[in-house]
């Protein structure tokens, strides 16, 4: 009888521990869901309507948005999943893309150092300084564009275009030691971020002004108007040095293909925040 009793009250026990164990644990859960479900009233509830809010960057959301009263919830979104909230080159990754037209690399992601994309060729000297090569698609996009401008008056020559990473490393270099590397950073890429190790971009003039002043020739008003068309976009403009990480830079074209060209146009966006849109986790 005693034993029976002991047993009894053992079972019991136990029951009633697991029971409180599963309601805490549920109280727990409840307890985390409403604290998310507060943040994410914050940002408007906009997890429902974008697919590219990610549930990992909450917390670094409401850091920013704090920070950025201002900013639209869609850009907060945007800015971090960039990595705008942190400082350039704090964390960076590298990229998972090769040889595509929509490979970015920034101050967040990089190539390996021995990428070299396949495909490469010259260009050709009536429209580019000697050495100079391009992924085949850019290049064949880029001799249209030429031909186009050409046919109505416009002089488009290619003074830089695919770099490799050594080359890149001796540019930023010299860059640093004339400059110092605060503002070397400004305007050039360290080795393994510069989009011209992508052999997708191109650096120009119109054979008259600097390439540095090209924002001054008529080509650069053509280019504005009809890069687009043969799938270049600028890939550093005037008023998006805080999402782009640099300088502006009138004479620096990417190829992305027409598509993504003519929807960063249209939208007035960047590189940068299309492929946290539509590329990122996508393909
Ligand atoms: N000037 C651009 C940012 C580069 O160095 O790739
Ligand atoms: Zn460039």
């Amino acid at each position: 009888m005693k034993n029976i009793i002991i047993y009894l009250i053992i079972t019991i026990c136990l029951i009633s521990g697991i029971w409180l164990g599963i309601n805490n644990h549920k109280e727990e859960k409840k307890g985390k869901r409403s604290t998310e479900e507060l943040k994410l009233k914050k940002l408007k509830n906009v997890n429902k309507e974008i697919d590219y809010f990610r549930d990992e960057h909450l917390d670094r959301y409401i850091a920013y948005q704090e920070k950025n009263p201002s900013l639209k919830t869609e850009d907060i979104i945007k800015r971090v999943n960039i990595g705008l909230d942190k400082s350039y080159y704090e964390e960076t990754k590298k990229t998972p893309y090769h040889n595509k037209d929509y490979i970015l690399v920034n101050k967040y992601i990089s190539m390996e150092d021995n990428y070299i994309p396949n495909h490469l060729e010259d260009l050709d000297l009536s429209y580019s300084r000697s050495g100079m090569k391009l992924v085949h698609t850019a290049k064949t996009a880029l001799e249209k564009m030429v031909t186009a401008a050409k046919e109505e008056g416009y002089m488009i020559r290619v003074m830089s275009s695919y770099r490799s990473y050594n080359y890149q490393v001796n540019l930023y270099n010299k860059y640093v030691q004339n400059d110092g590397k605060e503002a070397a950073d400004t305007y050039s890429a360290r080795p393994g971020y510069s989009e011209h190790q992508t052999g997708l971009c191109i650096d120009i003039d119109d054979g008259i002004v600097n390439y540095t002043d090209f924002e001054q020739s008529k080509s650069f008003k053509w280019m504005q108007e009809n890069a687009h068309k043969y799938g270049f976009i600028l890939r550093y403009p005037k008023d998006k040095s805080e999402i782009t990480g640099y300088t502006y830079e009138s004479w620096h074209y990417r190829y992305v293909g027409k598509k993504i060209a003519s929807y960063i146009k249209k939208h007035n966006i960047t590189f940068d925040e299309y492929y946290v849109m539509f590329i990122e986790n996508k393909y």
